[in-house]
């Protein structure tokens, strides 16, 4: 096989818009992301599957775009960060992780917040984790306590150490704005401030 053999063309749908590429096989879907289409919000951190920096939504569901060839994408709905406002309007996440300082550099909060809108979707649609209780009704929704909001995001490494930010960013977007109030007066905390 020639080096000319082992590229292809194809068609990339991401954040709703079609993309034809002349791709290489051995490309990643991260290359692809950040060097092709110019959509910079997925970070390379190890390039490895180990941080998470480079979390997207693949069909809707979360995946290291470090470890996906992109050719073996094509047909699927690809969503980095850049896509998930409504126009101005923020998602709920980003704007949950700006409300709550959910970040300190920043590197890791493009996959954080991708890999968060994947754990809303997989609690919603019922999927346990390492520390859903086993007592748990098969299928029915889970709540994402703490832990589970841990557990659940502990591929997406943050050098920062901004994780109890995180942790109450994530579930002020399960919660949603009046669930946030409740938290926040479980806990002892100020709207808007830390904790007391
Ligand atoms: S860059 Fe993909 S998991 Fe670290
Ligand atoms: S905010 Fe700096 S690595 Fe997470």
């Amino acid at each position: 096989m020639t080096a000319a053999d082992a590229r292809s063309d194809l068609v990339l749908h991401v954040n709703g818009t079609p993309y034809p590429l002349t791709l290489d096989h051995r490309t990643t879907l991260l290359d692809v992301l950040r060097e092709h289409l110019g959509l910079t919000g997925a970070k390379k951190g190890c390039d490895h599957g180990q941080c998470g920096a480079c979390t997207v939504l693949v069909d809707g569901r979360r995946a290291n775009s470090c470890l996906l060839p992109a050719v073996a994408q094509e047909g699927r709905r690809i969503t980095t960060v850049e896509g998930l406002a409504d126009g101005e309007r923020l998602h709920p996440l980003q704007e949950a992780f700006l409300e709550r300082d959910a970040l300190q550099c920043g590197y890791c909060t493009p996959g954080q917040i991708c890999s968060a809108v994947g754990v809303l979707a997989e609690a919603a649609d019922g999927f346990p984790s390492y520390v859903t209780p086993y007592t748990a009704a098969s299928g029915a929704p889970v709540e994402l306590t703490p832990d589970e909001i841990r557990e659940r995001m502990s591929g997406n490494l943050c050098r920062c150490g901004a994780y109890p930010h995180i942790v109450e960013a994530v579930g002020d977007g399960w919660a949603g704005p009046e669930g946030r109030a409740d938290r926040d007066a479980r806990s002892g905390r100020v709207a808007g401030g830390g904790a007391v």
